[in-house]
């Protein structure tokens, strides 16, 4: 049985785009974007079973345009099918690998190659970024890819090891030719560097082994997952990745809902270098490419350890052909350390409770970077959210005797840039309820004098956030600030509204003036927390099509409107910013880098939720 929420599947993805083919209008030479779940409205939710309907996009290179709509999987009818003026559909997979093989192909990028003592193109990679809009006239309304060139390592495990420095072929995705070469002065290739896969490894690892003798805690009922008192349902959209749906917990035999939605909605990655071609280098991983068709099939015991269960997952080629990801998403209990303890000296008593937590991630290979996305639920109520960083940094080459000035150097001939990762989360908030709020909260000193003599008085502030303009927010470390999402309309035993705050981790913010071609197209990261009244397509912080787009769309356009946030179904966007030096230990393949945050119940409950927690056995007498 099917839930409305559930991915689309195998035969729902074939027939949407059978449906599109037949009665879409385009020509043959049209291409699939995207064919995903058109997810159903709450209301239509609390209803029963709303009809299943796809939003599919096309890119039809025989006119240029971009189509998107939605095609109803029952009735077999098109609805709100448009050509979308002025949208660039993502770059999919097979146009990104179909422009650097045009780029390879053409005879000034072979002399270009030559020139740098490359004949021998097998080693050869060259990846067609999204241009960006920089405002070049001949670019303008153009489908056009800027590329980056790299030589593979002789060992032949890292095609990214030998940047070749300069070269920037210019490709008109949608003609498929090359239209442009720029090329920026020949550097020396950097010398062949270490291979990935060395052959003396240590010696000295035992083996550790995860044993659940009697299975997991959790429960799964095709994608509704239960563990212990958390309920959620796993979701999956070609371009967000994993998306987790009707976020509750069980509390006194009743399920409270906490969020209905939540997703990495988009992220950016913009680098630091304005020289040649590098200020190009600005990755919106999401709405450029999407995250979801390059998520890994995940290996037990190599991506995931313990007691395993795999979510597949399905999404479709430019074809509009069916694709699947065998163990796209894995989900496992991980011990996590202590819950609580209590030692009474008085009575000699020691209550200690462990702490388990429930992990579903996804990671996605995205050329040179492997984004790992961890959400973690705790038995306090707690949700963390997590991402991992590893892969191979985006290295330039330099000639071997300059300085780094825009980065580091982290081999020879080799300069890493720096950058940042700034990724946007998107949460369809239900604090207990549909309708919520939003505040802020602040501490500061309070003044030395009468009523605070000794000079530790700290006040306690909270603001409620009245409308979308108030509601764009940053961190700030002098006041300690953090958010909350109340339900104004459920209190607690204490009389207080019910709540949830949200606690940023590793944040930074954007060095990129507000006004370059970045910081227009990518304006959701000046801020590290919006709020905004929910919207059904608002789903995108720089919009839905931000390849090529120019800038100004997104939370910039939809807070324009300032609409209330006063008991008001809630949807918050938390910016997380990885600012990004590479060091030589990130070469030639980072190891992981770790940022997060979390939602922690605040007032949500009446006291610890996890006092029922039972302790774990001792393993032995000796304490
Ligand atoms: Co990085």
């Amino acid at each position: 049985m099917k839930h409305p929420l559930d991915p689309l599947s195998e035969s729902e993805i074939a027939n949407a785009a059978a449906l599109v083919r037949g009665k879409g209008g385009l020509s043959s030479h049209a291409w699939f974007e995207t064919i995903a779940l058109h997810e159903p409205e709450k209301a239509e939710l609390a209803q029963g079973n709303p009809p299943r309907h796809a939003f599919v996009c096309c890119y039809d290179p025989h006119t240029g345009q971009t189509w998107d709509g939605i095609a109803d999987l029952e009735s077999g009818l098109l609805r709100n099918w448009r050509h979308v003026a002025g949208a660039q559909a993502r770059i999919v997979s097979d146009e990104f690998v179909m422009g650097g093989e045009v780029a390879k192909a053409d005879p000034r990028v072979i002399a270009a190659l030559a020139l740098r003592g490359i004949t021998d193109l097998t080693g050869v990679l060259i990846e067609a970024w999204s241009a960006g809009n920089f405002g070049i006239a001949e670019e303008q309304g153009e489908r056009i890819a800027y590329c980056h060139c790299f030589l593979r390592n002789t060992a032949g495990d890292n095609p990214y090891e030998r940047p070749i420095a300069n070269l920037h072929p210019v490709v008109d995705l949608r003609r498929r030719i090359v239209t442009r070469v720029d090329d920026f002065g020949v550097v020396p290739l950097p010398p062949d560097g270490k291979p990935l896969r060395q052959e003396s490894l240590r010696t000295d690892l035992k083996p550790l082994h995860i044993t659940q003798p009697e299975g997991p805690s959790f429960t799964v009922e095709g994608n509704l997952v239960r563990w212990q008192k958390w309920q959620m349902r796993v979701g999956f959209h070609v371009r967000d990745g994993l998306i987790l749906h009707m976020i509750g917990y069980e509390d006194e035999g009743r399920l409270r809902p906490i969020m209905h939605r939540a997703s990495m909605a988009e992220m950016v990655v913009p680098y630091g270098d304005p020289r040649g071609g590098a200020y190009r280098r600005n990755a919106f991983d999401t709405g450029e490419y999407g995250v979801g068709q390059f998520l890994d099939s995940l290996t037990l015991g190599c991506d995931c350890l313990g007691h395993i269960h795999y979510f597949d997952a399905w999404h479709h080629d430019w074809h509009g052909k069916p694709k699947h990801i065998r163990n796209a998403i894995c989900m496992h209990e991980e011990d996590f350390g202590i819950l609580w303890k209590y030692s009474d000296p008085a009575r000699g008593t020691v209550t200690v409770k462990r702490s388990r937590r429930l992990v579903i991630s996804s990671i996605s290979t995205i050329g040179n970077y492997v984004y790992g996305f961890f959400w973690y639920f705790y038995q306090d109520g707690t949700i963390g959210v997590e991402v991992k960083a590893t892969g191979i940094p985006l290295g330039s080459g330099m000639a071997q005797d300059e300085p780094a000035q825009y980065g580091v150097k982290v081999a020879p001939g080799v300069e890493a840039h720096v950058h940042q990762h700034v990724f946007s989360f998107r949460f369809d908030m239900a604090v207990d309820g549909e309708r919520n709020a939003v505040s802020e909260v602040n501490f500061a000193a309070v003044p030395m004098g009468p009523g605070n003599p000794h000079g530790n008085a700290i006040k306690v502030m909270e603001n409620q956030l009245q409308g979308e303009s108030d509601a764009q927010r940053n961190m700030d470390l002098a006041s300690a600030r953090y958010w909350r999402v109340t339900n104004p309309n459920k209190l607690n035993s204490l009389g207080d509204p019910v709540a949830y705050k949200l606690v940023p981790g590793v944040n930074a913010l954007p060095f990129n003036h507000p006004d370059s071609a970045i910081g227009r197209r990518a304006a959701f990261m000046y801020k590290h927390f919006w709020a905004t009244q929910y919207a059904r397509d608002e789903l995108y912080p720089a919009g839905w099509y931000p390849n090529l787009h120019g800038g100004g769309d997104g939370l910039p356009l939809w807070t324009a409107q300032n609409r209330s946030l006063v008991n008001e179904n809630i949807v918050v966007w938390y910016t997380m910013n990885y600012h990004h030096l590479p060091r030589p230990e990130d070469w030639p393949v980072q190891p992981c880098i770790y940022a997060s945050f979390h939602w922690m119940p605040s007032g949500f409950f009446d006291s610890n939720p996890a006092l029922d927690v039972p302790s774990s056995p001792p393993a032995s007498t000796c304490c």
